[in-house]
Formats: C-alpha cells, sequence, structure tokens
C-alpha cells in the first residue's frame, strides 16, 4: 500500500464557459476563472474541448495554454481534430474520454477494451510529444488492463456512479460503488499505473474518494463552479482543499 502523499486538485472549469456561451460575448471568461482557481490552490486546470464547442472553445485552449503556470489537463475525445490539437499545445497532460453529442457531461468511461489498437495508435504520438495520457475509464478490471496495455501512464477512475447513488439515497449500492474504486485504485496503482478520479464530486463525496492512498488527484468541475455562486470561487475552491487534505490526513 502506498503512503498517502499530497492529492492534487485539478479545477474543471468548463461550465463557467457554460454560463458564457448562454448569453454570447466574453462573460464570464474561463481563463479568468482557471486563474483565480490557481490563485486559491488549484493543481492544476482542466478544459474539455468537446466536438460540438458547446463550452470550451479553440481560443480558450490558446489562452490557457499561454496564461497558466500550472498544467493543463486538456480533456479530448479520441478523434483526428483533438490529436492534432493536442499535437500543437503540447499540454503537460491529455484525458482520452467518450463523448456523444446527445450527452449532458461525460455519461461513462471510456472502452478501452473495445478499441484497444486503434486507441494504442492514437495515444502513441501524444506521449511522444510528451503529454502524460491519461484514460477516463470504469473501474473495472479490464478496461485497467487494456489501458496499461496500450501505453497509457494514467487512468482516471470515474466516480459518477458513486456520486449518483449517494445524492438518490442508495447508500447500499454507494458503498458497493466505493468498495470496487478503492479496490480498482489498487489494482491499478500494482499494474503501475497513475491514478486520478473525479466525476461528481462535491463536499458530501469527496472525503471517501481523497483517502484511497493511490489517488493522486481528483478533477473537480460542476460543483466547484456551482458553490462559487454562493461563496465565490477561491472560497469554494479553499473547502474543497481543506476537505481533501483532511480525509488524507
Ligand atoms: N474528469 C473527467 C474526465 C470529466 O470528463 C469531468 C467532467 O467534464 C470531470 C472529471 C469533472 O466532473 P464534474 O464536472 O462532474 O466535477
Amino acid at each position: 500500500m502506498p503512503t498517502a502523499g499530497k492529492l492534487r486538485l485539478g479545477v474543471n472549469i468548463d461550465h463557467v464557459a457554460t454560463v458564457r456561451n448562454a448569453r454570447g460575448g466574453a462573460y464570464p471568461c474561463p481563463i479568468r476563472a482557471a486563474e483565480m482557481a490557481q490563485a486559491a490552490g488549484a493543481d492544476g486546470i482542466t478544459a474539455h474541448l468537446r466536438e460540438d464547442r458547446r463550452h470550451i472553445t479553440d481560443a480558450d485552449i490558446d489562452g490557457l495554454m499561454a496564461a497558466l503556470k500550472v498544467p493543463l489537463n486538456f480533456e479530448m475525445a479520441a478523434t483526428d481534430e483533438m490529436q492534432a490539437i493536442a499535437l500543437r499545445h503540447r499540454p503537460h497532460a491529455v484525458c482520452i474520454v467518450p463523448e456523444k453529442r446527445e450527452e449532458r457531461t461525460t455519461e461513462g468511461g471510456l472502452d478501452v477494451a473495445q478499441d484497444e489498437n486503434r486507441l494504442a495508435h492514437f495515444i502513441a504520438p501524444l506521449r511522444e510529444a510528451g503529454c502524460r495520457v491519461s484514460i477516463f475509464i470504469a473501474a473495472e478490471p479490464n478496461q485497467i488492463e487494456a489501458a496499461h496495455r496500450i501505453g497509457a501512464q494514467v487512468i482516471e477512475l470515474h466516480t459518477g456512479a458513486y456520486c449518483d447513488f449517494h445524492a438518490e439515497g442508495h447508500f447500499d449500492k454507494r458503498d458497493g460503488e466505493l468498495q470496487r474504486l478503492t479496490d480498482m485504485a489498487a489494482f491499478a496503482h500494482d499494474l503501475g499505473l497513475e491514478v486520478h478520479a473525479g466525476h461528481g464530486l462535491s463536499y458530501d463525496t469527496v472525503a471517501p474518494i481523497a483517502a484511497l492512498p493511490q489517488v493522486i488527484e481528483l478533477n473537480i468541475g460542476h460543483f466547484l463552479i456551482g458553490e462559487a455562486i454562493f461563496r465565490g470561487l477561491g472560497p469554494a475552491i479553499a473547502e474543497m482543499r481543506r476537505l481533501m487534505d483532511d480525509a488524507r490526513a
């Protein structure tokens, strides 16, 4: 079992762009939000350039690359267009996610096991360009093994089901999901993968995930941007940071 070091917090600023795009124009600016998140203790910024550009735009990625001191985790679908953009920018990390036009958010993990050959070829140039390649997957052994075989350095475990069961009051199912995440974080770590986690995390759900010693980064977006309406972005992030550090201690 690894000793739990400091847990990194990646703040996803997509939904600042969602609010901006609801009206058109330039306000509120996701790059300003990213700079505030950085100042409030975010260890990295995550942004998902979707195929339909519904929130983050190409210009936002240009701006984030130019402005940020902390690493950018560039979330992308495994398409030629996104690969070309990632190779042009060479962000610190790329996180490969599944993408469906009709979904509101990234609904499940990537089915790496089904698409192993193509994904192995897809991520090779990204690795060669110096990006850390992360794959967003469900906490399932076959997906973790496939991510390892294709040469990903990192997996991000999808915490959405765990969070949904909590919100719906299905605590037995939630605890079952937590056990699966616990086991699969250890399994992935033993294979030599770096383990991240995210999706749907809030103040109510973060502690058990933050306490998993193999997990070294959480990526959190929607809840923090929502909470920023009530307490401001800096304080919302600072409280998340505190809960993560307490859970880790
Ligand atoms: N990690 C990944 C790979 C994601 O796709 C998302 C959502 O864009 C998140 C983390 C953050 O999820 P949430 O916005 O629900 O906190």
